[in-house]
């Protein structure tokens, strides 16, 4: 008659059972794995970082690119005169010369993508020649010319005025060339970045003579 509900019998059947039961043990903290798991994760990172510094500083000794070697292998200086024109005075200049650029490196090639020369006279400078881009393959040796014609104007009196008549009386002019260019480094198909180059070459040059001596670069920046 009096039966208690079904679902009332269930419940208290449901209290007593397994559930309660199912973890005997509780689990290790989660957090402490996780921790240990992060450090293996930072020092396997570091490893890895040294392991890769270690490789590039090799291979950038190994294959280490050294600086072009440019020297002015010739040159002709047909005309070096003092003008004046209406109370203005002109230094009016014709100057040949070869560049010679040689490529020492024996895994390494280089991409002269622009290059440029300028003369200079006693700190002023006489022009600009611009020279043709190539690419050097490893060990090889190349002769650009460069030709400075023109005239500038110079202030009077000047200080210039009075070293040409300095080399003048010698009859040996020491022009600058400067060499600026932009280049970059080729190994097998890998290609480096652009790196600016510079060079001057403290040329000696006799007026309207042969023997000019060979005359070495020093390449400044690259
Ligand atoms: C530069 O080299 C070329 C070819 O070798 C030569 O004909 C020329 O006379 C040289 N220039 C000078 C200024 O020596
Ligand atoms: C340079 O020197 C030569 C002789 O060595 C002379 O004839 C010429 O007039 C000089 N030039 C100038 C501008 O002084």
């Amino acid at each position: 008659m009096n039966q208690p509900p079904p679902q009332q019998s269930h419940l208290g059947a449901g209290y007593y059972g397994p559930p309660i039961y199912a973890y005997p043990q509780p689990p290790p903290p989660p957090n402490e794995h996780f921790r240990r798991l992060i450090t293996i994760a930072i020092r396997a990172f570091i490893a890895f970082c040294v392991a890769f510094g270690l490789a590039i500083l090799i291979l950038w000794l190994v294959f280490r690119p050294q600086k072009m070697r440019i020297a002015v292998s010739s040159a002709y200086l047909r005309r070096f005169d003092l003008t004046s024109s209406s109370g203005t005075r002109f230094l009016s200049f014709d100057l040949s010369a070869n560049l010679t650029f040689r490529n020492p490196n024996t895994r390494a090639g280089i991409y002269y993508d622009w290059l440029e020369a300028d003369a200079d006279f006693d700190g002023m400078r006489l022009g600009t020649a611009g020279l043709p881009v190539f690419y050097q393959a490893r060990k090889e040796t190349r002769e650009v010319p460069a030709v400075f014609q023109g005239r500038l104007e110079i202030g009077t009196p000047s200080g210039s005025e009075v070293e040409y008549q300095r080399d003048n009386a010698t009859g040996v002019f020491p022009v600058d060339l400067w060499i600026f260019g932009r280049i970059r480094y080729k190994f097998g198909s890998a290609v480096t970045r652009r790196y600016i180059m510079r060079a001057v070459c403290p040329a000696r040059l006799p007026l309207g003579k042969v023997g000019f001596s060979y005359t070495d670069c020093k390449v400044l920046d690259l």
